[in-house]
């Protein structure tokens, strides 16, 4: 049994859409977010900053006395992991191995696209952790760098998301893919529109899924789940107030969010 609360960080709001595939299957454990909202987007940035910055996002989480962090962000997980691993003493978990797993488990005519930011499509770490468990599946990657400011604006549901979204899928649907890792953090708010323009026959993976099983095995694994009666909490803290964390973050999650702002260049 260990009741301190788990840590999740992200660039933004996107790592909501984790934390809410945690709730999900993980109602009694606490939770403490960090949402880099002063330094978003990462997804445009050189490895050098992200691994600064994910650095620091650790170290802030790990001041909350928390029992596992969650490295929500797609681009921070595909390029900062193994180090963070190396550099701290807690169990770290990424987004992109439980992506590509539930990817390689949904695929039938092995054909898989990836989508995600360009740090991430640049990266190279989902075609990598998909041919590493399957070699034969062809992976066909797109950098969507529009989306995010669509999500972050409010118009996932627009006609404006519609079209950068046919614009974005056009060559990976003409490779015939019948499954979809959406690997960035906004990405499954944009879900509706993307299954529009793909259609019903491309199953959309959402890596959050897979990092709430991934952590639930690790919680028994451990021996580390949160046993406590009183009910869980989540906290919230960013790096700069914004309106948009709060307004679409409280939607999103179906409750009020009120967070709180923190330096993270001082960590
Ligand atoms: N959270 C980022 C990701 O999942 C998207 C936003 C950004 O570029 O920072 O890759």
């Amino acid at each position: 049994m260990d009741n301190r609360p788990i840590g999740i960080f992200d660039s933004g709001l996107g790592g909501l859409t984790v934390v809410k595939e945690l709730n999900k299957r993980l109602a009694n454990e606490s939770i403490v977010y960090f949402g880099d909202t002063a330094r978003i987007p990462y997804g445009t940035r050189s490895k050098d900053i992200v691994n600064k910055y994910s650095e620091q996002c650790v170290r802030f989480l790990l001041e909350k006395d928390i029992k596992v962090v969650i490295v929500a962000c797609n681009t921070a997980s595909s390029t900062s992991l193994a180090r963070l691993n190396a550099l701290f003493d807690i169990p770290i978990i990424g987004v992109i191995e439980p992506g590509a797993q539930a990817a390689v488990k949904a695929t039938k005519n092995k054909r898989v696209g990836v989508i995600g930011t360009a740090g991430t499509i640049a990266s190279g770490a989902y075609p990598q952790a998909i041919r590493a468990i399957d070699p034969e599946i062809r992976v066909y990657d797109q950098a969507c760098s529009l989306f995010v400011p669509i999500v972050e604006e409010g118009w996932s549901d627009s006609q404006v998301a519609q079209l950068t979204a046919q614009t974005y899928l056009e060559d990976i649907r003409e490779k015939q893919i019948d499954t979809l890792v959406l690997g960035c953090t906004h990405y499954p708010l944009l879900s509706s529109t993307i299954a529009k323009v793909l259609g019903p026959d491309v199953s959309l993976i959402n890596p959050g899924e897979g990092t709430a099983l991934r952590l639930i095995d690790l919680l028994e694994e451990k021996d580390m789940k949160r046993e406590a009666k009183d009910p869980a909490t989540i906290s919230f803290y960013v790096s700069d107030v914004g309106e948009n964390f709060q307004r679409i973050g409280s939607h999103f999650l179906n409750r009020q969010i009120d967070a709180e702002k923190i330096d993270i260049e001082s960590y």
